[in-house]
């Protein structure tokens, strides 16, 4: 959470900010400010809300300089107002400093520096990180890199900071612990930013700071890198790939919607080069060296947050069915805190999109120091997650851009689904006819996800009778009942209408308490297995007068005659469901938040990548 930004060269910085912070407001919309350089003078402008507030702000403000940095804020510490608002400035107002993290001691910190005199204007953790910076360059008389890092030495917590000085107006300072940073590398002139967005339109060059790092960028002499202990780094350039039209809305009102009809090209991507059915084979190139290791594993824990760990219990019943063995999916933020036994015979999958989520990539580490394999399951080329994982598989979605995750987790799903059954023909556990079946079938999916996308127009009728209910419950019965948890999910983000989702089975234990006419019941009524067991289920909704919508196999009667609305998705392998199944809930959830005029890109206290615990 929060987003940063920073400029130094010959370009007037500000529309550079302004626009590297527009891209970066997933990351929070709390606040957003600026810090310009200009002729010695270092003017700071900083509002509560979106970037377009600061825009209305500054408009009649000089915006002059061509050396900046800024801020979109997710609050942690202090309300989200003007004066909380990043940039922070030093006593002296000499520096200012962005940050993303959270500095855990700043209370111990603030004290002490308030009995030597210092004064705090904010309630942040931030402001007292500028405060330490300013005296230890004051008293040492150090250079503003030298202070920086002697301050980065006594703080404990996660950073990505960025800290610009009036006295030494060609510089900008970063560093990074736990929190991404990136440098862009121009021609004669560095961007610095929490990830590549606003840095691609102007460079594919790019230079992913580590956890420890330091990085001077110095206006005349270039960039130079040192760790914490002053060890000098050489900086490692890397190239983007991300393309510039990926991160545009291209024609659709919002990102999410534009994002749910991406998802045949994205899973399309995801399986492109790594599956082929005509051929009857499937690869996973990143996971080539591990697959041995998975195979003979005693036991897959997987470790993701929120979606991401709704797409590891589709993935536990995968792996579990096609490939026999073991599996415990965990919340990473509970598994890090537990003690959790884990054993060097592990293979333990990190899922995630952002790849920067801080409580996933706390419990990589904790499990990288029991000996565990890492693997991981990521969106975000380049993101910490990926580069702490002995190996793993991009998932090829592309960029995410609304707060809700739709084409992330569909693709998460189909490299579970590729990974599993590259395992399970390994082991021996799926039968030839099962295998050359899942391939036929995976390699339809991007034209069956086209077909179900045609049902937009019913699914928004549909959203339009239940815009207003106050409930909702979200039922499955075995891989779909993650579904039912990822349905809920996803209308409670955007709409904030309250949803649970449970196993259909579960409803009699008590959530049955809760049906009555008012109460919309999203039911995944597929046709396979558990059909007649969930049919019984949702009679039991209608002799309560529930109101049923179910989502059924194409070419389904009894569902339709019991259910007050039947959403068709096509035929597909049993395995398969879960991804064509989620798209009706995640175009449900969409239509009612857009219908209840929500925020649908960026709801209210959420953040895209969580990068606090
Ligand atoms: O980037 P990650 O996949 O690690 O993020 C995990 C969750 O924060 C994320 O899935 C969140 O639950 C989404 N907003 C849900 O749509």
């Amino acid at each position: 959470m929060c987003g940063i930004v920073g400029y130094i060269g010959d370009k007037k910085a500000y529309p550079i900010l302004i626009k590297g912070l527009s891209r970066l407001e997933y990351r929070g919309y709390d606040s957003a400010g600026i810090a310009l350089l200009d002729e010695g003078d270092l003017k700071v402008y900083k509002k509560q809300g979106k970037v377009q507030h600061l825009v209305d702000y500054a408009e009649s403000l000089s915006t002059e300089g061509t050396v900046g940095i800024g801020h979109t804020r997710w609050a942690t510490h202090g309300l989200p107002n003007d004066t909380n608002a990043h940039p922070h400035s030093s006593g002296d107002s000499n520096l200012v400093l962005v940050h993303n993290g959270i500095i855990e001691n700043y209370d111990v910190i603030k004290k002490s520096l308030a009995k030597r005199g210092h004064e705090f204007k904010t309630e942040t953790d931030t402001e007292v990180l500028v405060h330490l910076i300013e005296e230890i360059k004051n008293n040492s008389g150090v250079s503003i890199e030298e202070a920086v890092r002697m301050a980065l030495r006594e703080v404990h917590g996660a950073y990505a900071i960025v800290v610009i000085s009036k006295d030494d107006p060609d510089k900008i300072i970063a560093a990074k612990k736990s929190s991404p940073l990136v440098i862009g590398l121009g021609e004669d002139e560095y961007y610095i930013a929490s990830d590549a967005t606003p840095i691609v339109e102007y460079t594919k060059n790019v230079v992913y700071l580590e956890d420890e790092q330091i990085a001077i960028v110095d206006r005349h002499n270039g960039l130079r890198i040192v760790n914490i202990s002053n060890k000098e780094i050489s900086p490692y350039v890397q190239e983007l790939e991300l393309q510039i039209e990926e991160l545009e809305k291209g024609g659709y009102d919002h990102f999410m919607l534009k994002e749910i009809y991406e998802q045949p090209r994205a899973i399309h991507d995801s399986f492109r080069g790594r599956l082929n059915a005509s051929e009857g084979w499937i690869s996973l190139g990143g996971l080539k060296d591990y697959e041995d290791q998975i195979a003979n594993s005693d036991r897959i824990v997987i470790v993701a947050c929120g979606t991401s760990w709704h797409a590891g219990l589709v993935g536990e019943y995968y792996i579990e069915e096609l490939a026999r063995i073991p599996v415990e999916v965990e919340y990473a933020s509970e598994f890090r805190y537990r003690n959790p036994i884990i054993r060097q015979n592990d293979v333990v999958i990190a899922i995630s999109q952002s790849g920067e989520t801080a409580d996933t990539l706390a419990a990589l580490k904790m499990a990288k120091e029991e000996g565990a394999t890492l693997l991981g399951i990521v969106n975000v080329v380049g993101s910490s997650i990926s580069r702490i994982t002995d190996a793993g598989s991009y998932t090829h979605a592309g960029p995410e851009i609304g707060v809700a995750s739709t084409k992330a987790f569909t693709t998460q799903v189909t490299l579970l689904a590729m990974m599993a059954i590259m395992i399970g023909k390994k082991r021996g556990t799926i039968s030839d006819t099962k295998f050359q079946n899942l391939l036929n079938e995976m390699e339809a999916l991007p034209q069956k996800i086209e077909k179900l996308l045609e049902s937009n127009d019913y699914i928004r009728e549909v959203a339009e009778i239940y815009k207003d209910a106050s409930n909702a419950l979200f039922l499955g019965r075995g891989s779909s009942f993650p579904i039912a948890l990822e349905g809920a999910l996803k209308l409670k983000e955007i709409s904030y209408i309250h949803a649970e989702g449970y196993p259909a089975a579960e409803m009699k234990h008590g959530p049955i308490a809760l049906i009555d006419e008012e109460m919309p019941v999203f039911v995944i009524a597929t046709s396979g297995p558990n059909y007649e067991k969930v049919v019984s289920n949702i009679q039991e909704v209608k002799a309560r007068k529930g109101k049923i919508i179910a989502i059924v196999t194409k070419g389904d009667t009894s569902v339709k005659e019991i259910a007050d609305h039947a959403i068709e998705i096509p035929e597909t392998d049993d395995i398969l469901v879960p991804i064509l199944a989620t798209i009706p809930f995640q175009l449900i959830s969409y239509h009612i938040a857009v219908m209840r005029n929500c925020n649908v890109d960026q709801p209210r206290n959420l953040a895209k990548s969580v990068t606090v615990e």
